[in-house]
Protein backbone atom coordinates (compact mmCIF):
# COMPACT_ATOMS: atom_id res chain seq x y z
CA UNK A 1 0.00 0.00 0.00
CA UNK A 2 2.47 2.59 1.08
CA UNK A 3 4.97 1.82 -2.06
CA UNK A 4 2.06 2.83 -4.23
CA UNK A 5 2.03 6.83 -3.03
CA UNK A 6 3.54 8.92 -5.52
CA UNK A 7 6.75 10.50 -5.22
CA UNK A 8 8.19 13.95 -6.39
CA UNK A 9 11.60 13.90 -6.15
CA UNK A 10 13.83 17.16 -5.97
CA UNK A 11 17.68 16.73 -6.01
CA UNK A 12 20.71 19.39 -6.94
CA UNK A 13 23.49 20.88 -5.10
CA UNK A 14 23.50 23.03 -1.92
CA UNK A 15 21.26 26.10 -2.40
CA UNK A 16 19.46 25.92 -5.26
CA UNK A 17 16.15 25.87 -3.30
CA UNK A 18 15.44 22.52 -2.83
CA UNK A 19 14.50 23.12 0.95
CA UNK A 20 12.06 25.56 0.57
CA UNK A 21 10.64 24.77 -2.45
CA UNK A 22 10.26 20.91 -1.06
CA UNK A 23 8.34 22.45 2.13
CA UNK A 24 6.04 24.76 -0.04
CA UNK A 25 4.87 21.73 -2.53
CA UNK A 26 4.32 19.38 -0.08
CA UNK A 27 2.03 21.73 1.93
CA UNK A 28 0.33 22.97 -1.05
CA UNK A 29 -0.42 19.14 -1.65
CA UNK A 30 -0.77 17.70 2.08
CA UNK A 31 1.73 15.68 0.80
CA UNK A 32 4.66 14.07 3.78
CA UNK A 33 8.19 15.49 3.11
CA UNK A 34 11.08 14.11 3.31
CA UNK A 35 14.46 15.94 4.09
CA UNK A 36 17.06 13.50 3.56
CA UNK A 37 20.25 16.11 3.84
CA UNK A 38 18.56 15.83 7.40
CA UNK A 39 19.48 12.79 8.09
CA UNK A 40 23.17 13.26 7.13
CA UNK A 41 22.89 15.78 9.23
CA UNK A 42 21.63 14.03 12.24
CA UNK A 43 24.14 11.05 11.66
CA UNK A 44 27.13 13.66 11.36
CA UNK A 45 26.27 15.50 14.67
CA UNK A 46 25.43 12.28 16.69
CA UNK A 47 28.79 10.97 15.30
CA UNK A 48 30.19 13.92 17.15
CA UNK A 49 28.62 13.83 20.25
CA UNK A 50 29.40 10.31 20.83
CA UNK A 51 33.13 10.68 19.82
CA UNK A 52 33.08 8.82 16.49
CA UNK A 53 35.50 9.71 14.34
CA UNK A 54 33.96 11.00 10.92
CA UNK A 55 36.00 8.13 8.78
CA UNK A 56 35.39 5.25 10.47
CA UNK A 57 32.46 4.19 8.14
CA UNK A 58 31.64 0.76 10.34
CA UNK A 59 30.42 2.92 13.46
CA UNK A 60 29.04 5.54 11.58
CA UNK A 61 27.11 3.65 9.94
CA UNK A 62 25.72 1.77 13.02
CA UNK A 63 25.15 5.32 14.74
CA UNK A 64 22.51 6.54 11.53
CA UNK A 65 21.21 2.86 11.99
CA UNK A 66 20.46 3.19 15.79
CA UNK A 67 19.30 7.46 14.85
CA UNK A 68 17.01 8.38 17.36
CA UNK A 69 15.02 11.25 15.77
CA UNK A 70 11.80 13.03 15.93
CA UNK A 71 10.80 15.34 13.20
CA UNK A 72 8.05 17.32 14.55
CA UNK A 73 6.10 19.52 11.43
CA UNK A 74 5.72 22.96 12.38
CA UNK A 75 3.63 25.83 10.03
CA UNK A 76 7.25 27.69 8.99
CA UNK A 77 9.74 24.62 9.91
CA UNK A 78 10.21 21.25 10.85
CA UNK A 79 11.71 20.89 14.71
CA UNK A 80 14.15 18.37 14.71
CA UNK A 81 14.81 15.98 18.14
CA UNK A 82 17.75 14.21 18.46
CA UNK A 83 17.72 11.72 21.53
CA UNK A 84 15.42 13.98 22.59
CA UNK A 85 17.33 17.34 22.47
CA UNK A 86 16.65 20.47 20.19
CA UNK A 87 18.97 19.75 17.06
CA UNK A 88 17.06 21.78 14.88
CA UNK A 89 19.03 25.03 13.85
CA UNK A 90 22.53 23.26 15.40
CA UNK A 91 22.20 20.63 11.97
CA UNK A 92 22.19 23.73 9.67
CA UNK A 93 25.74 24.95 10.78
CA UNK A 94 28.15 24.92 8.31
CA UNK A 95 30.50 22.77 10.02
CA UNK A 96 27.60 20.22 10.46
CA UNK A 97 27.24 20.89 7.08
CA UNK A 98 30.98 20.33 6.21
CA UNK A 99 30.65 16.81 8.54
CA UNK A 100 27.75 15.73 6.75
CA UNK A 101 29.41 15.66 3.34
CA UNK A 102 32.23 13.63 4.72
CA UNK A 103 29.60 10.94 6.29
CA UNK A 104 27.67 11.44 3.25
CA UNK A 105 30.45 10.16 0.79
CA UNK A 106 30.58 6.37 3.03
CA UNK A 107 28.23 3.89 1.34
CA UNK A 108 27.62 1.83 4.50
CA UNK A 109 26.07 5.12 5.61
CA UNK A 110 24.20 5.44 3.05
CA UNK A 111 23.04 2.21 2.93
CA UNK A 112 22.13 2.46 6.32
CA UNK A 113 19.82 5.07 5.92
CA UNK A 114 17.70 3.36 2.79
CA UNK A 115 15.18 1.81 4.71
CA UNK A 116 14.55 5.11 6.98
CA UNK A 117 14.27 7.15 4.07
CA UNK A 118 11.74 4.51 2.39
CA UNK A 119 9.48 4.60 5.31
CA UNK A 120 8.86 8.67 4.84
CA UNK A 121 6.47 7.00 1.69
CA UNK A 122 3.00 6.96 2.69
CA UNK A 123 -0.40 7.88 1.30
CA UNK A 124 -0.91 10.68 -0.05
CA UNK A 125 2.18 11.21 -1.36
CA UNK A 126 5.68 12.30 -0.42
CA UNK A 127 8.64 15.12 -1.82
CA UNK A 128 11.90 14.18 -1.35
CA UNK A 129 14.45 16.33 -1.01
CA UNK A 130 18.44 15.68 -1.53
CA UNK A 131 21.26 14.55 -4.18
CA UNK A 132 20.10 10.85 -5.30
CA UNK A 133 16.18 10.51 -4.66
CA UNK A 134 15.48 9.84 -8.11
CA UNK A 135 18.91 8.46 -8.80
CA UNK A 136 19.31 5.81 -6.11
CA UNK A 137 16.60 5.77 -3.95
CA UNK A 138 12.87 6.33 -5.12
CA UNK A 139 14.51 5.56 -8.71
CA UNK A 140 10.54 4.51 -9.93
CA UNK A 141 9.27 8.17 -8.54
CA UNK A 142 6.29 9.65 -11.16
CA UNK A 143 8.15 12.74 -11.18
CA UNK A 144 11.74 13.85 -10.97
CA UNK A 145 13.25 17.09 -10.76
CA UNK A 146 17.07 18.42 -10.78
CA UNK A 147 16.64 21.84 -9.15
CA UNK A 148 20.04 24.30 -9.88
CA UNK A 149 21.36 27.79 -9.84
CA UNK A 150 24.59 29.53 -10.96
CA UNK A 151 27.21 28.86 -8.00
CA UNK A 152 27.73 32.35 -7.61
CA UNK A 153 23.84 33.12 -7.08
CA UNK A 154 23.93 30.14 -4.18
CA UNK A 155 26.70 31.63 -2.56
CA UNK A 156 24.01 35.39 -2.93
CA UNK A 157 21.10 33.35 -1.39
CA UNK A 158 23.53 31.83 1.19
CA UNK A 159 24.73 34.98 2.31
CA UNK A 160 21.38 36.66 2.44
CA UNK A 161 19.70 33.84 4.68
CA UNK A 162 23.42 34.49 6.98
CA UNK A 163 22.79 38.34 6.82
CA UNK A 164 18.86 37.46 8.03
CA UNK A 165 20.09 35.68 11.14
CA UNK A 166 22.76 38.48 11.79
CA UNK A 167 25.77 36.78 10.72
CA UNK A 168 27.96 39.04 8.33
CA UNK A 169 29.84 36.16 5.94
CA UNK A 170 32.04 37.03 2.66
CA UNK A 171 30.76 36.35 -1.43
CA UNK A 172 34.31 34.72 -1.91
CA UNK A 173 34.66 32.35 1.02
CA UNK A 174 30.94 31.37 0.88
CA UNK A 175 31.34 30.42 -3.02
CA UNK A 176 34.32 28.55 -2.56
CA UNK A 177 32.92 26.57 0.19
CA UNK A 178 30.14 25.82 -1.91
CA UNK A 179 32.10 24.93 -4.46
CA UNK A 180 33.68 22.85 -2.93
CA UNK A 181 30.86 21.19 -1.28
CA UNK A 182 29.53 20.86 -5.03
CA UNK A 183 32.73 18.66 -6.35
CA UNK A 184 33.06 16.56 -3.10
CA UNK A 185 29.16 15.97 -3.88
CA UNK A 186 29.63 15.07 -7.39
CA UNK A 187 33.16 13.41 -7.32
CA UNK A 188 32.22 10.81 -4.84
CA UNK A 189 31.82 7.27 -6.27
CA UNK A 190 28.50 6.02 -4.68
CA UNK A 191 25.75 7.84 -5.46
CA UNK A 192 27.24 10.95 -6.51
CA UNK A 193 25.16 14.49 -7.05
CA UNK A 194 23.87 14.09 -11.10
CA UNK A 195 20.10 14.56 -12.64
CA UNK A 196 18.62 11.22 -13.17
CA UNK A 197 18.08 10.34 -16.90
CA UNK A 198 14.48 10.99 -16.45
CA UNK A 199 14.63 13.87 -14.18
CA UNK A 200 13.55 17.45 -15.39
CA UNK A 201 16.44 20.27 -15.00
CA UNK A 202 14.97 23.62 -13.59
CA UNK A 203 17.63 26.47 -13.28
CA UNK A 204 16.12 28.73 -10.79
CA UNK A 205 18.79 31.49 -10.96
CA UNK A 206 16.19 33.98 -12.05
CA UNK A 207 13.01 32.22 -11.02
CA UNK A 208 11.37 33.31 -7.86
CA UNK A 209 10.38 30.98 -5.44
CA UNK A 210 6.34 31.21 -6.29
CA UNK A 211 7.33 30.98 -10.07
CA UNK A 212 8.88 27.45 -9.00
CA UNK A 213 6.42 26.29 -6.87
CA UNK A 214 3.81 26.88 -9.26
CA UNK A 215 6.07 25.48 -12.39
CA UNK A 216 6.06 21.87 -10.03
CA UNK A 217 2.29 22.13 -9.18
CA UNK A 218 1.70 22.43 -12.61
CA UNK A 219 4.25 19.59 -13.49
CA UNK A 220 2.16 17.32 -10.97
CA UNK A 221 -0.72 18.37 -12.44
CA UNK A 222 -0.33 17.38 -15.64
CA UNK A 223 1.01 13.90 -14.98
CA UNK A 224 -2.09 13.15 -12.72
CA UNK A 225 -0.12 13.14 -9.81
CA UNK A 226 -1.77 16.29 -7.71
CA UNK A 227 -5.57 17.58 -8.34
CA UNK A 228 -5.96 20.87 -10.07
CA UNK A 229 -4.46 23.44 -7.45
O1 LIG B 1 21.01 19.25 1.58
P1 LIG B 1 21.91 19.37 2.76
O2 LIG B 1 22.88 20.51 2.66
O3 LIG B 1 21.17 19.39 4.07
O4 LIG B 1 22.80 18.02 2.77
C1 LIG B 1 23.83 17.83 3.71
C2 LIG B 1 24.90 16.94 3.07
O5 LIG B 1 24.40 15.62 2.89
C3 LIG B 1 25.42 17.42 1.71
O6 LIG B 1 26.83 17.42 1.67
C4 LIG B 1 24.94 16.40 0.73
C5 LIG B 1 24.62 15.18 1.56
N1 LIG B 1 23.42 14.53 1.07
C6 LIG B 1 23.57 13.39 0.34
O7 LIG B 1 24.70 12.97 0.08
N2 LIG B 1 22.48 12.72 -0.12
C7 LIG B 1 21.26 13.18 0.13
N3 LIG B 1 20.21 12.52 -0.33
C8 LIG B 1 21.08 14.39 0.86
C9 LIG B 1 22.18 15.04 1.32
Amino acid sequence: MSSAAPVLTIDGPGGAGKGTISRLVAERLGWHLLDSGALYRLTALAAVKHEVPLDDEARIAEVALGLDVVFVAEPETTRVLLEGEEATTTIRTEQVGDAASRVAALPAVRHALMQRQHDFRKPPGLVADGRDMGTVVFTEAPLKIFLTASASERAHRRQRQLQEAGVDASLSSLLEEIQARDARDMQRSVAPLKPADDAITLDTTRLTIPEVVDRLTELLTERGLAPDT
